[in-house]
């Protein structure tokens, strides 16, 4: 949530352009506004626009601005509307901020500012931050000494990078909770929420940790620990891989994550070995995520409870630690998470690591992330980069990785999967039948997506789909949990998706159908050839390859990706960049 990169050029030549590079890169991470400052003859320039960064880049056009020393943001408005004036960088004076995450007691520094006569002009918590800078400076603190200051008084998460008028060769930057990374290149030194917005300049990388900031100046970077004391952290190369993310051939990147699905499958497949001593005196797992991960977790829970024979718990992380959960004996915590930086999941990890002695597993697709860096394990996603917001191969490379945990001493499970990549890649090919599908259900205000087993939880994920991309109200139930309400929806408008491979609940979602069936007349099911041949005629009937049951909920899962991507289409949303949502959510 939100995205934050300054730059200093080492030549002293204009890091203008490199700040909008930067950002295109990270808007991903937020685009109510976006918006620019530079130093430039001992003044700060700034420009800002509404929405995505393209506004920016246009106002720019019209208004060049440079300068050797810069920061930029990209925005997800939590504190003010997402206007002009509330976008950062947010400016005091001489002092310019970007700023990632929440101040929480920016309320009593505002008062408190207020007091001495600073004038607050935006309803952005980040403006304390600025107006705190300045009036230190205004003391006359040293730079390194008003910063430090400065982060001793501020509470809450934090990444932060800061510019100013009267130090014109200087950054600085610090994180707390919300990541930032400093990157290294021959002409650059850069401070990011994300190695990539900076890949294009820099090939060394340092993550900063909790409370770490550093000062960049004349071409160095020196680095602070939380006492200010300085520090020496190791620098590690930028991976190949975080250097080019383009669309490619494809309308969007969502389309094109959708078709990597096999790739990243067969990778994630290969590069992991599952050691069975993981599970070693474990007598319970705790699996904490969100969203589509969260879906993951709850299919996770079928297949660990059916073949490990260890009870599972899964448990929304936004909720977990404002309750008392009891962390029994020999817990095994998983964490599943593509960014690795949600902060609801991480500070879930951490309550579980204050609370207990449990083991802490992480299930993340970002390398280097901050849940894969506090966690006693990492098994990778391998399904590189996934751009568009909605996530879609982060979430079957995730289930591979669960799959394979829980199969793990199944061989003939364990043989399938080498069978898998090729199978998904066939459900891959029901794209035009997804069209034609969307072309009939994409003006309905509603739809009801129906599951059963671990099919439930692929249920809920193709309604988030649906509804987060093409902003259609859309809900998933277990299939025999409809007529204990959700039933008096149905009627002949609302589409009933119901997902229905001839497994061995078979029987029993059918006769859920039926039931449907009696009330509604636009059923459709996603089912294989020998379910369709059972199934009413009255309905329609997509026909999945046949697939062994346990791993159905990573195929069908595929299908209502690409109905929610058409749906989307038609309805003329922004599919990569879909309204209120931000690929990584760093704030509370
Ligand atoms: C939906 C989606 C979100 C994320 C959730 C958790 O398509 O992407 O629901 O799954 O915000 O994010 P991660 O997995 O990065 O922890």
């Amino acid at each position: 949530m939100c995205g934050i990169i300054g730059i200093v050029g080492i030549d002293g030549k204009n890091v203008a352009n490199n700040i909008i590079s930067g950002l295109e890169k990270l808007e991903y991470r937020g685009y109510d506004s976006a918006g620019i400052a530079v130093v430039c003859d001992r003044r700060i320039e700034k420009l800002r626009a509404v929405g995505k960064l393209q506004n920016l880049k246009t106002k720019l056009e019209g208004n060049p601005i440079s300068g050797s020393v810069g920061i930029g943001h990209t925005r997800w408005a939590t504190h003010g509307k997402p206007t002009e004036n509330n976008a950062h960088p947010i400016t005091s004076e001489g002092v310019a901020v970007v700023h990632n995450g929440i101040i929480e007691n920016y309320r009593e520094l505002k008062f408190d500012l207020q007091k001495d006569g600073f004038i607050f002009e935006t309803e952005t918590d980040t403006e304390v931050i600025a107006h705190l800078l300045q009036r230190e400076i205004n003391n006359g603190c040293s730079l390194c000494k008003a910063f430090q200051k400065v982060l001793d008084l501020i509470e809450g998460s934090y990444a932060i990078a800061a510019i100013f008028s009267s130090f014109p060769n200087t950054l600085v930057a610090a994180r707390h909770k919300s990541p930032l990374a400093v990157g290294f290149g021959e002409k650059h030194i850069c401070v990011g929420s994300d190695v990539s917005a900076m890949s294009a300049v820099c090939c060394d990388v340092i993550y900063l940790e909790d409370g770490e900031w550093v000062k960049i100046a004349d071409g160095n970077a020196t680095f602070f620990d939380k006492n200010s004391n300085p520090i020496e952290p190791v620098k590690q190369k930028i991976s190949d891989d975080l250097i080019s993310i383009e669309k490619g051939e494809y309308a969007h990147y969502m389309l094109k994550e959708i078709m990597e699905q096999p790739s990243a499958i067969r990778k994630t497949i290969l590069y992991n070995k599952i050691d069975k001593e993981i599970f070693h005196d474990i007598s319970r797992i705790l699996i904490l995520a969100c969203g589509t991960s969260y879906y993951a977790g709850m299919v996770a829970k079928y297949w660990f409870e059916k073949f490990l024979k260890i009870p599972v718990d899964v448990e929304i992380a936004s909720e977990y630690r404002y309750r008392s959960p009891i962390i029994g004996k020999n817990t095994l915590a998983i964490a599943i998470t593509q960014s690795g930086e949600t902060i609801d999941t991480l500070e879930a990890l951490e309550y579980v690591r204050k609370n207990s002695n449990s083991r802490v597993v992480a299930i993340a697709n970002v390398k280097n992330s901050a849940i894969s860096r506090v966690s006693d394990f990492v098994f990778y996603t391998e399904a590189g980069i996934e751009v568009g917001v909605a996530s879609t191969k982060a979430f079957t490379a995730q289930l591979v990785i669960l799959a394979r945990m829980a199969f793990g001493n199944h061989e003939f499970l364990m043989r399938e999967f080498q069978n898998l990549p090729a199978i998904c890649e066939e459900a891959l090919d029901l794209n035009d039948e997804m069209k034609h599908l969307a072309q009939r259900i994409h003006t309905a205000n509603s739809a009801i997506y129906l599951g059963r087993g671990s099919l439930y939880p692929i249920s809920l994920e193709g309604a988030l789909k649906l509804k987060e991309i093409s902003y259609v109200h859309a809900e998933g139930f277990a299939a025999g949990e409809m007529k204990h309400g959700p039933i008096a929806l149905i009627d002949d408008n609302i589409p009933v998706i119901c997902l229905c491979p001839h497994n061995e609940l078979f029987e029993k979602t059918a006769s859920n159908i039926q039931v449907a069936l009696a009330r509604g007349k636009n059923i459709i099911i996603f089912t294989d050839s020998e379910g369709s041949k059972l199934l009413p005629s009255e309905t329609t009937k997509i026909i999945l390859p046949t697939i062994h049951s346990e791993f159905a909920p990573i195929l069908y899962a595929i299908p209502l990706q690409l109905l929610a991507y058409n749906v989307a289409l038609m309805r003329g949303t922004d599919v990569d960049k879909p309204r209120n949502l931000a690929k990584s959510v760093t704030v509370e």
